[in-house]
């Protein structure tokens, strides 16, 4: 990340005022944030750690840069841009493993992971080819980061207090708060980010991404990710030392500081307008069942931020991982090859394909497919009349 910034064009003093003047009225008339804006009320510091953060989740990178050996991008922003920079893309991620006889779950190559890129750099061989062995393999859609610091700030011990591992209450319904590390500090957490709440914060799972998405290696995932590489093929490829993430003297911040601090101040998604039909469907959310695990609203701690202290937090999920019949054969971090963590549906309008693999093309579909833990409400969603299943829809639509 030591590449000069572009300076953004220069407005005359006249348009600022007048920009600004307009921004102050239309605050005034109407709070209303798009997909894509920082939480409202950022100090000047906080803006420009956002601010700094976009620049360096669009910024595309190359080879000399440490892009690669292999890579799926070139930049956070390439899967993360729809409807705004930091939501999706209509696009997956290719998984790899092995499903032994008796239904265990192993990665190929040990500490490699189940991740294998699409590209690599051109002409040395450096392509990740997943091997003859592989038994298992599973696509992955990207995540919207809209809301995300909301979701790190939630305390572990509200997920684990959901949790109900064993089905204790007998409602069917399970769901597992997974333990795995916080890289940065050492400590074991609850984890809550990814298809598999593989990662418990956002410093972590921009480095992750980093490093495993386009191939730069830092602070916390200092080591290439090859796969079956010779030293040799990887001096062709990689030719940039490692961490090649690194704090830029001017800011004293690494690129994978930058990407936190954004994916942590973005606002989350707005909800549409909540008219008598989305008031009715959200009746018929809650009496099917389908708030057991689409929890509509979990809460921040107390925090000296008061961004993120005691914040409702409006996302439709438990963010635990469960069985509903669409496991995707992979084990990683802390998750069985079964289990999928809940969505997050708020942002839902803005987003397909759906499901963790994008086969879902309508949410009437992706509900459709729900069993194992979800039979019950997905049983009841088959039972509704027509009237009730059109505000249902109407109800989704709307988040
Ligand atoms: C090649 C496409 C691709 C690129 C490039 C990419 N991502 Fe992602 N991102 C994904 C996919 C796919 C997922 C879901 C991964 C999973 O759980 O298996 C995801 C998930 C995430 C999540 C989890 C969000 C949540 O709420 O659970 C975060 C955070 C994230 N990405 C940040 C980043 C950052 C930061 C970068 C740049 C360093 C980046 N991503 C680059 C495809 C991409
Ligand atoms: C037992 C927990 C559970 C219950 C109950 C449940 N869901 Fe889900 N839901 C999940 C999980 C887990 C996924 C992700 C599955 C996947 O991606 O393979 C999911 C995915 C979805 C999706 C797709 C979201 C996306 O981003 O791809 C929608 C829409 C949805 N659920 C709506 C509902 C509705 C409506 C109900 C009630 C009829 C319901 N769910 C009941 C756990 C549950």
């Amino acid at each position: 990340m030591f590449r000069e910034r572009a300076t953004p064009p220069r407005a005359t003093g006249a348009a600022v005022l007048a920009l600004l003047l307009l921004a102050g009225a239309q605050l005034q008339a109407q709070p209303q944030v798009f997909p894509g804006d920082p939480l409202p009320g950022l100090t000047p510091v906080e803006f420009e750690e956002f601010m700094l953060g976009l620049d360096d989740f669009l910024e595309v990178e190359d080879a000399e840069e440490g892009l690669g050996p292999a890579y799926n991008n070139t930049s956070c922003a390439g899967c993360h841009n729809v409807p705004a920079i930091g939501g999706v893309a209509p696009m997956t991620t290719t998984r790899a493993g092995i499903r032994a006889p008796d239904g265990t779950y192993r990665d190929i190559e040990p500490d490699r992971g189940s991740l294998f890129q699409i590209f690599s750099i051109p002409t040395h061989g450096c392509q990740s080819v997943i091997p003859p062995e592989a038994n298992v393999i599973a696509k992955r859609v990207p995540i919207p980061l809209f809301g995300a610091g909301l979701v790190e700030a939630i305390p572990d011990a509200v997920l684990e207090r959901l949790a109900d591992p064993g089905d204790l209450d007998r409602d069917g319904v399970s769901g597992r708060a997974p333990i795995v590390l916080d890289l940065a500090t050492g400590e074991p957490r609850v984890g809550r980010f990814g298809w598999k709440s593989q990662r418990a914060t956002l410093l972590d799972f921009g480095a992750d991404a980093y490093r495993n998405e386009m191939g730069i290696t830092n602070d916390l995932f200092p080591a290439e990710l090859t796969f079956r590489l010779t030293a040799r093929q990887l001096e062709l490829c990689d030719a940039t030392p490692d961490p090649e993430d690194f704090a830029e003297p001017s800011t004293g911040r690494r690129g994978i500081d930058n990407f936190e601090s954004f994916m942590r101040l973005l606002a989350p998604p707005p909800r549409a307008p909540i008219t008598p039909l989305v008031a009715a469907g959200r009746r018929v959310f809650d009496a099917i069942g389908c708030a057991a695990c689409h929890v509509p609203v979990l809460a921040t701690g107390p925090s000296s931020n008061p961004l993120f202290d005691r914040r409702p937090v409006p996302l439709f999920s438990d963010l635990l991982l469960h069985d509903v019949g669409t496991g995707d054969g992979i084990g990683q971090a802390g998750a069985e090859p079964g289990e999928i963590r809940t969505p997050p549906l708020w942002g839902l309008r803005f987003r397909r394909p759906l499901l963790h693999d994008g086969s879902a093309a309508t949410a009437m579909e992706a509900v459709g497919r729900h069993a194992n833990e979800a039979v019950l409400a997905r049983e009841g969603f088959e039972r509704l009349s027509p009237a009730d299943r059109d505000a249902l829809g109407a109800f989704l639509d709307s988040l």
